[in-house]
């Protein structure tokens, strides 16, 4: 079978590869020709683990090609992925929908034969019925199906994911889509993944719902960890003994800055603008929203309590700028805010992320990029953790504490345990965990 996909950001490129390794060959176009020169140079754009390796295995098996050139995808295609982006709108947070709409259009013009076109983009509830009508339109006697086939794929771990996903979830009426669908995911069986064969409009809401509910349960127990900070409970604990609560279940319930990223922000916003528009308002969305906003914004104030109310001229490590590991990608976060508003306080910021550092030094100005742990630990007056890259959960603490002028650390992810930090002599700031005071004073 032949597969077009649209759009080489991060689910098109992801989707693509993966689909050429199930076999299928696989025309991936996108408009930013930049970008296509380089994919077929082998360069990857966008950080993901193992993604390298296999975009240049099917490229050397000939099973996918890069062009800027919409019919070399379209043209004798069984399906045809629309993986463009659909940013929130600044205005009022609703998903922008002018790229999909637009890649319908072309697609319709070269459309030669039936073909299923696949929404793999997060789109508000009737985008599905909304591209069949716009390409009705443009091209009244083309033969095709219009197929709702929302992404499930977390930054860090998209192969993954795409390869062994909880489910697949597609919304069509058609039975000859949904017999095209069942040829593109049949190598998934193998792992007997569960399809949710369903409407259009019921697979737009399962993205959009299930993303709110990850959201909610993080922004859940990070107000616990509010809670547990206050009464001198330990929110790793609570979370672990709701965890083990099957109908809870122990994922999603690590307390920490807020969550960020490309997904939960802009999904959590659109959702609450959808139950808007069809008058049914989603009232704890529209909380997790507010409370998640207001944690980001509520880092600073940790900060300078855990430094005696005062950062004037203090020299602040930060490590970790990525909204999570294993990723590049810094939308949404929560250092993106915290560092401004400690810079703004008047404190000096050196940072170091494993990864991201280029992405953060585009947004974040007057930042002491350095290399690693121990350099952005010299003469410091604190170390903040931001983000729980692996390289940060076994410092040389002995190393730390010689080196920094301070004694302060706050980890925003609950990285270390509380015993090895009073041992290690530290003022330790976490989350939802009692404070640890130095000895040293
Ligand atoms: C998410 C969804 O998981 C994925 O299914 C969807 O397709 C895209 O959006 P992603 O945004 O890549 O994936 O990251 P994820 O691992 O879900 O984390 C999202 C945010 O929540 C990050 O900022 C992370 O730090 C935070 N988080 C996650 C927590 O604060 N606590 C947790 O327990 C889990």
């Amino acid at each position: 079978m032949k597969i077009g996909v649209v759009g080489t950001g991060y689910v098109g490129l992801v989707s693509g590869t993966c689909f050429a390794e199930f076999g299928f060959d696989v025309v991936c176009v996108d408009k930013d020709a930049g970008k296509i020169a380089r994919l077929n140079q082998g360069e990857i754009p966008i950080y993901e683990p193992g993604l390298d390796d296999l975009v240049a295995k099917q490229v050397a098996a000939g099973r996918i090609q890069f062009t800027t050139n919409l019919n070399e995808a379209v043209h004798n295609a069984d399906a045809v992925f629309i993986a463009v982006g659909t940013p929130p709108r600044v205005d009022n947070g609703q998903a922008d929908l002018t790229y999909v709409y637009q890649a319908a259009r072309e697609i319709a013009a070269e459309i030669n034969g039936y073909v299923v076109v696949v929404n793999k983009s997060t789109v508000p509830v009737g985008t599905a019925r909304e591209v069949e009508r716009v390409i009705r339109e443009a091209a009244p006697h083309a033969e095709f199906d219009v197929v709702s086939n929302p992404e499930f794929l977390r930054e860090g771990m998209a192969i993954e994911d795409f390869m062994r996903p909880d489910r697949v979830v597609v919304g069509t009426e058609s039975p000859r889509a949904m017999e095209v669908m069942r040829t593109l995911y049949r190598p998934l069986y193998i792992n007997e993944t569960p399809m949710v064969m369903t409407t259009p409009e019921s697979a737009e809401i399962i993205k959009y719902a299930s993303n709110a509910f990850l959201a909610t349960k993080i922004t859940f127990i990070n107000e616990i960890a509010n809670l547990c900070e206050a009464t001198g409970a330990n929110v790793q604990h609570v979370a672990k003994g709701m965890g083990l609560d099957g109908r809870i279940g122990s994922k999603f319930l690590h307390a920490g800055p807020g969550y960020g990223g490309s997904c939960f922000p802009k999904d959590t916003l659109a959702l609450v603008q959808i139950g808007e528009q069809y008058n049914a308002p989603q009232k704890i969305v529209k909380s997790v929203v507010d409370i998640n906003y207001e944690r980001q914004n509520s880092l600073v104030a940790r900060v300078i309590d855990a430094m005696e109310g005062n950062v004037v001229d203090k020299k602040i490590a930060v490590l970790g700028v990525a909204f999570k590991p294993n990723t590049d990608d810094i939308r949404e976060a929560p250092a993106l805010v915290l560092i401004p508003q400690l810079q703004a306080a008047g404190a000096k910021i050196c940072a170091y992320d494993p990864i991201a550092m280029n992405n953060a030094a585009q947004v974040l100005k007057q930042i002491e990029w350095v290399e690693d742990v121990y350099e952005a630990a010299k003469d410091a007056d604190a170390l903040v953790i931001m983000t729980e890259w692996n390289e940060f959960r076994s410092l040389q603490l002995k190393k730390i504490s010689s080196l920094m002028r301070g004694k302060t650390i706050i980890d925003f992810r609950n990285i270390y345990k509380l015993p090895e930090m009073e041992q290690a002599g530290f003022t330790y700031i976490s989350v939802g965990r009692p404070a640890i005071i130095s000895s040293a004073g």
